[in-house]
């Protein structure tokens, strides 16, 4: 049988893998495209005559839901949708988890939008055909990575090096947690720019710093007005961590010369009722600072005030041409998860830098401690029956301890405390790492002491 793929975050496709998706929607660009046409679109195929794509979405969408739409149009398959929650079973109760089993026999490929963080990993393990993330609450936006990624490749002959500047609500873009982990992971440096409160989630910077070859410093003297907040240094090679902080050379390159500059919209559906200060606004006055003579400006889109329209026409304006590769990316990805064309498949390239896979500890009975996150998808009322907690144990470089890592969402719980289901004894978290799966089988975690004692450990 052939083995399922799942594209639930942008750290699924290793870094060979993510080539090829650029490869193959060249390929379509230059063999289908009309070059006098300026943002090429991707002419059909016939590759994927007979299949059929599903767009399950619970959120509202445009760009995503479309792109992928026409692309698998465009590859000569068909396309089924459900696009409001209101007029789906889900308006009935019905959970997530039986949506996709049912929509699994309707379709080959589903591509699933949700408002829960976690949601397309959990609809993943009920869904018997691929699933691909087009949006799970403020977790990841893996496919719009791809075409921001794309579209940087267009302009630069590398990622490696390039200084991306990253502004707006870092916090809850889901586009910008998939974006800062590929930038990473192909050697690009940031420099992030958020609205006060909206920093980078803990996890994800986290993430950036320990697996991802990352060095997080803090920005030159003298940068105070330009709402720097930190700069994250990609070692060229991962042992070369500590050397670089130090460096203040470093530090004034990186900000000197923007090659990016990603803004993105607040995200105020993640936190209602939120309110927050002053929003960078990018403009003509903005842009001014030479820093930013040369750097492409991106947008995921939609823009609601925070990027001004005067610049469409500026040469640096390259968030239309960002959104004209959705559907070019959407065919290279849609026709190598389903293997459409006999030499292409994502199996062939699994080479490249991938993120490490972790141990996984599960508690069905949901006796220990719950992932901290209240969006995510674990704590979904209607998933309640289908869901448990499940954590990977991972390994924290600079100290002894390891942390959970919610199997779901990915938000990370530290300090935790470890108690033998059997023996309702209390364990020793600092040798997490040498548990064997027999062991970690009858492991049971509390969020804190108090907790565990409660519950009868000692
Ligand atoms: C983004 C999203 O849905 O996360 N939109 C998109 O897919 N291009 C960005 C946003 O909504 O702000």
């Amino acid at each position: 049988m052939r083995s399922i793929r799942h594209i639930a975050s942008i750290n699924d496709l290793s870094n060979d893998e993510i080539g090829a998706v650029f490869e193959l929607a060249l390929k379509y660009l230059d063999e289908l495209g009309d070059p006098d046409i300026p943002h090429r679109i991707a002419r059909s195929t016939e590759a994927a005559n007979g299949v059929v794509l599903a767009t399950v979405f619970f959120e509202p969408s445009t760009r995503t839901r479309l792109s992928f739409e026409s692309a698998m149009n465009r590859l000569g398959g068909r396309v089924i949708t459900s696009a409001d929650p209101a007029t789906s079973s889900t308006a009935k109760g019905e959970s997530l988890a039986d949506t996709v089993r049912v929509v699994s026999n309707y379709a080959d490929l589903l591509v699933i939008r949700h408002p829960r963080d976690g949601a397309v990993r959990h609809a993943a393990e009920y869904a018997h055909v691929p699933v691909i993330n087009a949006g799970d609450g403020g977790h990841e936006h893996p496919t719009q990575t791809l075409c921001d990624l794309f579209t940087l490749k267009q302009k630069n002959a590398s990622l490696k090096g390039l200084n991306i500047a990253i502004a707006g609500d870092l916090r809850g873009s889901r586009t910008i947690h998939s974006f800062v982990y590929a930038l990473a992971r192909f050697g690009a440096n940031l420099v992030l720019m958020p609205a006060k409160g909206m920093e980078l989630p803990a996890h994800v910077d986290r993430r950036l710093r320990e697996e991802f070859r990352c060095i997080m410093a803090k920005p030159p003297a003298g940068e105070e007005a330009s709402n720097i907040d930190a700069l994250y240094v990609t070692a060229k090679e991962p042992h070369q961590l500590s050397l670089i902080p130090e460096n203040v050379d470093i530090h004034v390159k990186l900000t000197s010369r923007i090659d990016a500059l990603y803004v993105t919209r607040f995200q105020k559906e993640r936190e209602p009722g939120r309110n927050y200060g002053k929003y960078p606004n990018v403009d003509q006055e903005f842009l001014k600072d030479p820093r930013y003579s040369k750097a492409s400006i991106m947008h995921p889109l939609p823009r609601v005030g925070e990027l001004d329209n005067k610049l469409d026409d500026d040469s640096r304006a390259a968030y239309f041409e960002q959104a004209s590769y959705g559907v070019p990316i959407r065919m290279a990805l849609i026709s190598l998860v389903m293997g459409l064309t006999k030499e292409k498949s994502l199996a062939r390239f699994a080479g490249g830098f991938a993120p490490e896979k972790h141990p996984l500890y599960a508690d069905p009975k949901r006796e220990g401690v719950a992932c901290r996150n209240a969006n995510c998808i674990t704590h979904d009322p209607l998933e309640q029956a289908s869901i448990h907690p499940k954590f990977a144990i991972v390994p924290a470089p600079t100290s002894s301890k390891s942390v959970l890592r919610c199997h779901y969402c990915e938000t990370d719980l530290d300090e935790v405390v470890l108690g033998d289901r059997k023996t309702k004894q209390l364990g020793d978290v600092t040798a997490l790492q040498s548990m064997s799966a027999k062991e970690l089988a009858g492991a049971v975690f509390f969020a804190d002491l108090a907790t565990a004692k409660a519950a009868g450990y000692s």
